[in-house]
């Protein structure tokens, strides 16, 4: 499998002296910390063919049968990675690039981490700050897109890339157009194309943790969601999850 991944791989790809395959693995961002530790350089990547223990945003399971992509990169950026709080933006971008262009159709972002095609769920991102005696080392990416399958437990929430093509499209192709879509998108600044790709903006949203609910307004540099609310006020949410009407059963 890792030889078929790297088939894809353009010759000039630096990750292509760094992929780390798994058959099967708990996480692939677990992984991708403990490798990281034994010293793993900038870039290198950890992709898994299926996952026990994967994980999602705000302590969720991320259901990760054999068939889709589940993908970790470690980035040991030059700035204190806590400055790089756009990460999940900047994988979110290169993840619709990299859907784009395996398949020709271009997913759209939740804010702030889901991948989202006709109101259904494609995959997902989590970031993963690793500190060392309290300063904040390096950063772990991780990556997952349904391909083959939708998984079971949230069949009606989720879609899949063969579900979107209806033809069945397998991981390979679209980890290595992912390693490349990383590559050409410099991870240092917000990347523009995050404001299009998120369909959150405009949209009446509720807080998670409040309840409150209001419109969208915009994203910020940092990634954080500007909501106008509607007591008048104006927040800047930076973390946590709001409902978007119309996804996933919010009404
Ligand atoms: C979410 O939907 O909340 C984020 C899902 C992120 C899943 C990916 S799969 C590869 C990497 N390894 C993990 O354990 N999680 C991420």
């Amino acid at each position: 499998m890792k030889q078929l991944i790297l088939s894809y791989f353009d010759a000039s790809c630096p990750s292509r002296d760094s992929l780390h395959y798994y058959p099967a693995l708990d996480s692939t961002n677990r992984k991708a910390k403990e490798l990281a530790l034994q010293g793993a350089p900038h870039g290198s990547l950890v992709i898994a063919g299926s996952q026990s223990q994967g994980r999602g945003r705000l302590g969720r399971e991320f259901c990760s049968p054999e068939g889709n992509l589940y993908f970790s990169v470690i980035l040991r950026p030059e700035c204190d990675p806590t400055e790089l709080m756009h990460l999940t933006c900047w994988a979110a971008v290169a993840a619709c690039n990299a859907v784009e262009a395996v398949i020709g159709i271009r997913p759209r972002v939740k804010w702030i981490n889901d991948l989202v095609h006709e109101g259904k769920k494609l995959g997902g991102i989590l970031t993963e700050l690793v500190f060392e005696n309290g300063i904040a080392k390096y950063a772990i990416v991780g990556v997952g897109i349904n391909c083959l399958h939708i998984p079971q437990p949230v069949a009606d929430m989720a879609t899949s890339l063969s579900a979107m093509t209806g033809k069945a499209v397998s991981p390979a192709p679209v980890s290595a157009a992912l390693a490349k879509a990383m590559m050409d998108l410099d991870y240092r600044t917000m990347p523009e194309a995050y404001k299009q790709d998120c369909l959150t903006i405009g949209q009446r949203v509720k807080r998670m943790d409040t309840g409150d609910t209001g419109t969208a307004l915009d994203v910020t540099d940092q990634g954080a969601l500007v909501v106008d609310m509607d007591d008048g006020s104006r927040q800047t949410i930076a973390s946590g999850e709001v409902s978007v009407r119309g996804l996933y059963g919010y009404i």
